[in-house]
């Protein structure tokens, strides 16, 4: 175990902890040394015993299971007055919802830093199809929220979760021969290791550079099109993929014609893939981008993430266990 850089090992509750990111941030704050806490809506002997499962192997890695509705008041004052730092990753429908987490830390009026479900794009700098703007607009609102009450906050934009992105656009345990590419392919987009993530998150939420900022995850080595992904991947596989495009007049027709919510799926693509949002912004001297921040972290390049997949398929996949 080790504390996180810069910090005593704070204590930390986890919003949506069980998720897919969650299960990589809860594992990640154990690791680093941090009293880890995740809040969990109740289950019953008659919940889905996948669920029953993994809150036993979240309390056998060391961390707290707490249960309770997310309009429980009371008891998410009672919860945020045993911890210092709050890290929620609801899902995006949820993401409104995290205004009764912002009224108990008001009330609690003891958190050293709340960073709220971003870990996306920056989407302050950026504007998108209406779909995908629709969804950023409740992000952004939860932001200002944050920022009116006062909590000192962290905003972090994750770019692609790495082994999230390369299973979609790669399908890496599936059999197929062809490979969708979004555009010419050539807009570079930015894959980081949910791994990375997650620790990176946790060093965040506990530096006192990060306190009231915006924290960007743009790791040097982990930015590529998508053609030169697909060209990576047959190197490594020995395979050779059709390459089938889907244009940019396509996406943004399906993503005013499809319905809610795969019209996000078709924005976030022409986002992503086609415009290279992640990258068309230029970081300014006060920017804080992650691997400058700790640089003693080794991050897992996408080459080495494509070589766990080569191991073992699933095993990104399947997230922290
Ligand atoms: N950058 C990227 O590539 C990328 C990709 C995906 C997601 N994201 C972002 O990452 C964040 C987390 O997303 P995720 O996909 O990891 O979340 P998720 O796995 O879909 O959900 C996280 C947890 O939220 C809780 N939850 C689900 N529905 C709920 C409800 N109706 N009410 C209360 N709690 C509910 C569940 O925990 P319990 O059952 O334990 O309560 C669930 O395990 C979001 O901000 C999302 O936009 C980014």
């Amino acid at each position: 175990m080790e504390a996180s850089e810069g910090a005593e090992a704070s204590r930390i509750l986890i919003f949506g902890g069980t998720g897919y990111i969650g299960k990589y941030m809860v594992k990640a704050s154990v690791k680093l040394g941090h009293k880890t806490f995740v809040y969990t809506r109740p289950v019953t002997p008659q919940s889905d015993p996948d669920k029953i499962k993994l809150h036993k192997e979240l309390e056998s890695i060391g961390a707290t299971i707490i249960q309770g509705e997310l309009v429980e008041h009371d008891k998410i004052v009672a919860v945020l007055r045993q911890v210092d730092v709050v890290i929620s990753l609801l899902p995006f429908p949820q993401v409104p919802d995290q205004i009764h987490i912002i009224e108990a830390i008001k009330v609690a009026g003891n958190i050293k830093r709340f960073l709220p479900s971003e870990f996306g794009v920056e989407e302050d700098r950026l504007n998108f199809l209406p779909p995908f703007e629709a969804c950023l607009d409740k992000k952004r609102k939860i932001r200002r929220a944050v920022e009116a009450v006062g909590i000192p906050y962290t905003f972090v934009s994750a770019n692609c979760f790495g082994a999230y992105f390369l299973n979609y656009l790669l399908r890496p345990h599936e059999e197929h021969e062809d490979i969708i590419v979004y555009g010419s392919g050539e807009a570079k987009a930015l894959f980081n290791y949910e791994e990375d993530i997650a620790e990176y998150t946790i060093k965040v939420a506990n530096d006192p550079r990060t306190c009231n900022q915006v924290v960007i995850y743009q790791m040097p080595k982990n930015i590529l099109s998508q053609i030169e992904l697909i060209s990576l991947w047959e190197k490594k596989t020995g395979r050779s993929f059709k390459r089938t495009h889907v244009t940019e007049g396509e996406l943004v027709k399906l993503s005013e014609t499809l319905p809610f919510p795969v019209n996000v799926r078709a924005s976030i693509l022409h986002s992503l893939f086609v415009k290279g949002d992640l990258l068309n912004y230029e970081l300014g001297e006060n920017d804080l981008e992650a691997s400058s921040l700790y640089p003693n972290h080794n991050y897992t390049t996408i080459d080495q993430l494509l070589d766990i997949f080569i191991v073992d398929p699933l095993k990104p996949a399947l997230a922290a266990f």
